[in-house]
């Protein structure tokens, strides 16, 4: 605590009464000295005389809000009752308090504890919103797209251009090209960046459910809807709502769906209150949703909702030219992840990555990255390193390690199906549908170019 008053036996009783409460005092008898002894102590709060001949109270105050070493430090004005104190210019100069002089020992300690806890308050809460700007910046950063190729750059545009709107957009794109990643870029450029960007796994929401995941439920509506429970609509509201994989959404719930996105009203399940909200609708699949119109299984109204601003996420395939700056960042992160060293890439390692074909895009690249990473001995990651087989699996040792005959491509690309449709043979999204082979065919075949799963 800094004492600041000319008349040396006030200095005095006041360090004995504050010593006696606990509290480590420093003196200065004029304000030119108060400003030294506050800029070398660092005190936790300053009082203050007002009348002091040189630089007056107001001055001295002035000028330790004026510096940025001292701006945070509370100061408790001392006036004599026999003295005119002028609040408004007290409070003008920077001060939080006053006390009267003779003073009520009581009061005055009960005036400083309050001013230390507000501004322990006030640090604390600074530092934690720093910390969290930090963090949230590096999560952004740490998900940034990287990649410089034209294609990848024609992305960006257009997210630059549409994430300013409240325009609904489709994202679509191979498996692993990065949508959830447009999505979120959109999202963190839009004004909605700090409000909630709310996701929903179409492809994961059981089928009885999604009406209520969706728009929410009122308490009693249904069996086991023991609790009022808000939709992914309304917690989005103000923000942004990501439909991923919008293909594999049941019909009858894209009725559901189109509703609310042609009228942004819905009632929760089992409730009779209209609910109003403001959500940007992103959506996301890496189905061809034409296609799927074609065939019955996408209702036509609902895709031209959605497709309003489409965006498509080219494959890794077409653009090479991204690889190199992918596998620096890949192994950068993994090997902070991981603690294995990294120094550098072997071009024959590049050459080899960017004649692959990555069924599994960016992500199957991730994952590669990983594991040549580990493999390597010293951090150079050499071609060998790089396997090109899909992680979990046992490959035959009479395979080739080149993949240009036409088996080696047809058993990574069978092994790229099944480790997309999560080695599901069967049903409406099974590997064997989307090769367009029957069960026991593909049954067959894997047996023929030795693909088994081993996870
Ligand atoms: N341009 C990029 N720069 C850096 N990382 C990327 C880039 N594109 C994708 N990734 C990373 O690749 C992984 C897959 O991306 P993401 O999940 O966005 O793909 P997706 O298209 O949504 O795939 P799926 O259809 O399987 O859901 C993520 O870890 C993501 O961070
Ligand atoms: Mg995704």
């Amino acid at each position: 605590m800094l004492v600041v008053d000319d008349e040396p036996l006030n200095v005095d009783l006041l360090e004995q009464e504050l010593e006696a409460a606990g509290y480590a005092t420093v003196a200065a008898t004029g304000g030119a000295e108060a400003l030294m002894m506050a800029g070398k102590h660092a005190p936790d709060l300053i009082l203050l005389d007002v009348m002091m001949h040189g630089m007056d109270g107001y001055e001295a105050c002035r000028r330790l809000k004026g510096s940025e070493a001292t701006r945070a430090i509370p100061v408790i004005f001392l006036t004599a009752l026999t003295e005119t104190f002028d609040k408004v210019q007290g409070f003008a100069a920077g001060a939080v308090d006053y006390v009267s002089k003779p003073f009520e020992t009581q009061e005055l300690l009960a005036r400083i504890g309050t001013h230390i806890a507000l501004r322990r308050e006030i640090e604390a809460h600074r530092k934690s919103k720093a910390t969290l700007a930090c963090l949230a910046d590096e999560i952004r950063s740490g998900r940034a797209m990287i990649g410089a190729s034209a294609a990848l750059r024609r992305v960006r545009e257009q997210i630059e251009r549409v994430a300013s709107t409240d325009s609904t957009v489709l994202i679509e794109g191979e498996s692993g090209t990065g949508k959830e990643l447009v999505a979120r870029a959109i999202h963190d450029a839009s004004h909605r960046r700090d409000r909630p960007l709310v996701k929903i796994n179409c492809a994961a929401l059981p089928r009885e459910l999604v009406e209520s995941e969706l728009f929410g439920h009122e308490k009693g509506s249904f069996t086991g809807a023991t609790q009022q429970r808000r939709g992914r609509f309304e917690i989005a509201d103000g923000g942004t709502l990501f439909l991923d994989e919008i293909g594999e959404l049941p019909l009858e719930a894209q009725a559901k769906l189109l509703r609310v996105l042609q009228e942004r009203e819905f009632e929760r399940v089992g409730g009779t209150q209209t609910l109003k909200v403001d959500v940007r609708i992103v959506a996301a699949t890496n189905r061809d949703l034409q296609s799927q119109v074609a065939g019955s299984r996408f209702r036509p109204d609902l895709y031209f909702r959605l497709n309003v601003f489409p965006i498509r996420v080219p494959p890794l395939r077409e653009r090479p030219e991204d690889i190199p700056q992918l596998v620096e960042r890949f192994a950068a992160s993994s090997s902070r992840r991981t603690g294995r060293p990294f120094t550098s890439v072997a071009p024959a390692f590049l050459e080899r990555a960017r004649a692959y074909h990555w069924p599994g895009n960016i992500r199957e690249l991730e994952n590669s990255v990983e594991r040549a990473l580990i493999m390597s001995n010293d951090g150079t990651l050499e071609a060998q390193h790089l396997s090109l087989e899909p992680p979990g699996l046992d490959a035959p040792a009479q395979s080739t390690p080149t993949d240009a005959t036409l088996e080696a491509v047809e058993r990574a690309h069978i092994r790229g199906v099944l480790a997309r449709s999560d080695w599901r043979i069967e049903g409406e999204r099974g590997a064997a549908a989307l090769l367009g082979l029957n069960p026991s065919t593909l049954r067959g075949r894997m047996r023929k170019l030795g693909i088994r799963k081993t996870r």
